[in-house]
């Protein structure tokens, strides 16, 4: 198993999400024999638990982290689904709370997002049912996938912020087909986008359906907004320096006038912006610690490239379920 190590420099003989059976325990082998199953985009099958869809290891991380993960009440979660600009929402949030450690010889020069910010399914969870967070410096920051529905209990007792961001569904799609196409193994071969389209469409995607999940945390966020922040990736990409300030301010790391007039602000969005972080050199190279090439997380980061791709029936299509699905919460992309 030594290949398997996680540390950034090793390239893992077979990346860790598609070992599609190893490991899994009893509990979550029996869970799995008792639900519906589908034809996955990267992994080969996806299995629907309490109707979202979910890779075979994504279950068994997202049971430990139910069964064991206990929230603080200054812990930080960062929620998205695949390819909502969470590697973007990391970097920002680390380098908001990090911004007086490393101000020098920043960690995000030399380190993916991913492996900075551990998702609470995919890495700590997923590699280990019990792992020792206790070595974690506070506030803790974590991201995950979860949908709010199967969020661990101790999240919603505890004060713990959420900071959720989506992004068009039909950007996201592109993302989404372009990214599984890039880390589908050789064997596997590529999706066909009218494929792909149609899972898109269904749900049938992993963390998915992606209306579900945005409106699990649009609906709480109304209900909470002082625990549940709720962004936009276009936003974002729209007004960077007010949302920037927004998000430091909720999680507790507001900018003072003197770091507002020294350009922290600034500062912060240029080196988590998508040209510098996609030009460097570990993010051209590696993996992330869960075995993902570090590259495939930067596409381009646009707002609309979906024109470049749906025809005129697809976008009909992506935009009368978002109408149905969204539009009476007053929810529009
Ligand atoms: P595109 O495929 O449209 O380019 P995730 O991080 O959730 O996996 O999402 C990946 C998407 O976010 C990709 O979108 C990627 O290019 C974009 N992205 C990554 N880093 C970004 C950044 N710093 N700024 C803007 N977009 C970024």
């Amino acid at each position: 198993m030594a290949a398997e190590k996680s540390t950034f420099s090793e390239q893992p003989v077979r990346p860790k999400y598609l070992h599609e059976d190893e490991e899994l325990s009893q509990q979550c082998k029996d869970l799995i024999a008792t639900l519906p199953t589908e034809s996955g985009w990267i992994n080969v099958q996806l299995h629907q638990y309490n109707g979202f869809w979910f890779a075979k290891r994504h279950l068994q991380g997202i049971l430990n982290c139910q069964n064991h993960f206990q929230a603080q009440d200054s812990d930080i979660l960062l929620v998205t689904t695949p390819k909502s600009g969470t590697t973007w929402l990391k970097a920002l949030a680390f380098a908001i709370l990090n911004r007086h450690n490393h101000y020098h010889s920043h960690p995000l020069l030399t380190t993916n997002p991913h492996d900075l910010v551990p998702y609470l399914d995919m890495n700590l969870y997923y590699q280990k049912a019990m792992p020792d967070l206790s070595l974690l410096p506070s506030p803790r920051l974590f991201a995950t996938h979860l949908p709010y529905l199967l969020l661990p209990e101790s999240v919603n007792q505890s004060g713990c912020k959420i900071v959720y961001l989506c992004r068009n569904p039909k950007d996201l799609f592109v993302s989404l087909w372009h990214f599984a196409n890039k880390i589908r193994s050789e064997t596997q071969g590529s999706l066909s986008i009218e494929d792909s389209f149609d899972k898109f469409c269904r749900g049938v995607i992993g963390f998915g359906p992606f209306w579900e999940h945005v409106l699990g945390y649009y609906k709480e966020s109304l209900e909470r907004p002082d625990q549940i922040m709720f962004l936009r990736f276009e936003e974002l990409k729209d007004e960077p320096v007010k949302i920037l300030k927004m998000l430091a301010k909720f999680i507790g790391s507001g900018f003072s006038e003197d770091e507002e007039n020294g350009k922290v602000v600034e500062n912060i969005l240029k080196l988590c912006s998508f040209e510098s972080l996609s030009n460097l050199e570990v993010n051209k190279s590696g993996r992330t610690q869960f075995g993902v090439v570090n590259s495939s997380f930067f596409r381009n980061g646009e707002v609309g490239d979906w024109k470049n791709f749906l025809t005129l029936d697809m976008i009909k299509r992506l935009d009368d379920i978002t109408q149905e699905k969204l539009g009476k919460y007053g929810l529009k992309f």
